[in-house]
């Protein structure tokens, strides 16, 4: 049996690298800082003081190298190590694992410790901007701040050399990505696999799983109807709480099959494997599953966590350029979400990369994270959303893709939010990938209207919107005035 390979750890200061290098090796655990110290006969701040940065980063560097020598074991890297390309390079192909700290959690950890760059807050936030994506590049796997992440490195070490996996700690499930993964043979559970898929996905990437079941593509599958032949299906295939269900499509599929997985024999497990950009980097994710109603869209459904995603970002490559394009209207609102390095980014209206898309797939997760079941934080989601959504309704489901609708919900949606430069230069990126930015076939009045039966809406009163304030700033649970909200919509229109 081959030795594991050498594992390396990275992340800001204050993730815990060391203490989990500590926990998964305790006699042979590496750390480049104590590795430093005991070097140098000094302590870090003692160095810096006399020194500088520079010099102590050239000698990291000569240290992490010689370490990085090493077959296996458990190596933690300073924070720092990763800002010097000649680290980058020598980490690329190993086994890269990110503790993925949120800033506010690592400086609680590391205020008033004396490290040289935790005295200043304001500095601590600029660093931490500035090499989150350096870890981003390096990374194959990423782990949240959670207490115990054996389990998470458990799927580490069963998933496929060469691919991908971020960790998704409200529902305890990995999201593995590769290109190629769907033919790769690799399928991460047990038992007999159920396929659902559609009539246009299913021959081009189901392979020859059987048995399998195809809905005709398109919103219109979403229904009861639709559910009911999959279960039937389901008794007829005679699947059993030990068999699991996959759902091989887009957003549509994924949350049909879901749906389905969730109260079949009141529930199997289901794998998503989502195979347009929508699918993967929203709706695969944090296990909202559920169909249509003729007066709304996703009236009816459950929340059923996956048991894996897989992202194969081949798949990606048989998508037409307008479902694409509905996709980057869900990155262009997660990036809006998150701020930062993704904003800037996606700003520059790059092409679509694999990054790009783990990386809004990550920014779901962590809000899921926070907030499964969509009490509060969870609603930051739903930017766009609300006109979307009724604009859908609208025009019968037929006229406009989901991320088309969304492309007008997020301008709406700036508009509501006084934000008119950005909502000008998100006309812009939208445009320029040929998403829709005038509402065409559909009354304002009504559009405002539908906007009323919004599941947000409580009781009485009006449905809570979702604005921002900048970049990486959502507020949910807004109220808008009226007349606003009707002005914002007929904008769209004008
Ligand atoms: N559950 C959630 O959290 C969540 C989040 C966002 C959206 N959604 C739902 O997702 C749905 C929209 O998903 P969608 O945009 O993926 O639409 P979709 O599932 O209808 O797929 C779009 C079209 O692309 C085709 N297709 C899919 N993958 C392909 C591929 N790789 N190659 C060629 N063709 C391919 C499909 O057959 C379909 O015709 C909506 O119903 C929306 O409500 C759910």
């Amino acid at each position: 049996v081959a030795p594991p390979a050498l594992r390396i750890l990275v992340g800001f200061m204050g993730a815990g690298k060391s203490s989990l290098a500590a926990r998964l090796d305790p006699a042979h655990f590496l750390d480049s800082d104590a590795e430093f110290v005991a070097r140098r006969d000094t302590s870090i701040e003692a160095f810096f003081a006399e020194y500088g940065e520079a010099a102590f980063r050239a000698e990291e560097e000569r240290i992490v190298l010689e370490l990085l020598d090493r077959e296996s074991g458990v190596l933690a890297l300073g924070g720092g190590a990763v800002t010097t390309a000649r680290v980058r390079e020598a980490l690329a192909g190993r086994e890269v694992i990110w503790l993925d700290v949120p800033e506010d959690v690592a400086w609680r950890r590391v205020e008033g410790t004396g490290r040289p760059l935790a005295r200043d807050r304001e500095a601590f936030s600029e660093l931490f901007a500035l090499r989150r994506p350096l870890y981003e590049e390096v990374a194959d796997v990423v782990l949240p701040d959670i207490g115990d992440p054996l389990e998470a490195l458990r799927w580490a070490e069963r998933r496929p050399p060469g691919s991908h996996m971020e960790w998704a700690a409200h529902g305890r499930y990995p999201v593995v990505a590769a290109a190629g993964l769907l033919t790769s043979g690799w399928w991460p559970l047990p038992g007999r696999v159920f396929a659902v898929s559609d009539e246009t996905v299913g021959p081009l990437h189901a392979g020859d799983r059987s048995p399998r079941f195809d809905v005709p593509p398109g919103e219109g599958a979403k229904t009861l109807a639709s559910a009911e032949r999959v279960w039937a299906w389901l008794a007829e295939s005679e699947a059993t709480r030990a068999d699991h269900v996959a759902a091989i499509g887009g957003g549509v599929v994924g949350d049909l099959a879901g749906f389905c997985a969730a109260t079949y024999q009141r529930g199997l497990p289901v794998v998503q494997v989502p195979t347009t950009l929508v699918a993967q980097v929203d709706s695969a994710l944090g296990g909202k599953t559920g169909v249509d109603l003729p007066a709304a869209k996703n009236y009816v459904g459950a929340y059923h966590q996956p048991a894996a995603v897989l992202v194969d970002h081949a798949t990606i490559d048989t998508l037409p350029a307008a479902e694409v394009a509905a996709g980057w209207a869900e990155v262009v609102k997660t990036a809006l979400i998150a701020g930062g390095g993704l904003w800037e980014r996606v700003r520059t209206g790059a092409d679509l990369d694999p990054q790009t898309v783990l990386a809004c797939a990550r920014v779901k997760l962590r809000v899921v994270d926070e907030d499964e079941r969509d009490a509060g934080r969870r609603q930051v989601l739903n930017l766009g959303h609300t006109v979307a959504h009724a604009i859908e309704t609208v025009t019968g489901y037929g006229r406009y893709r989901h991320g088309e609708a969304v492309a007008l919900g997020l301008l709406a949606a700036l508009r509501l939010s006084d934000r008119a430069d950005l909502r000008d230069e998100v006309e812009g990126l939208l445009a320029s990938r040929g998403l829709p930015v005038k509402l065409e076939g559909a009354d304002p009045a009504a559009v405002v209207a539908a906007t009323r039966r919004d599941k947000k809406r409580v009781g009485e009163g009006g449905v809570p919107f979702v604005l921002l304030h900048s970049p990486g700033d959502v507020r949910p649970g807004c109220a808008v005035e009226p007349g606003a909200l009707r002005a914002a919509v007929e904008e769209l229109a004008a």
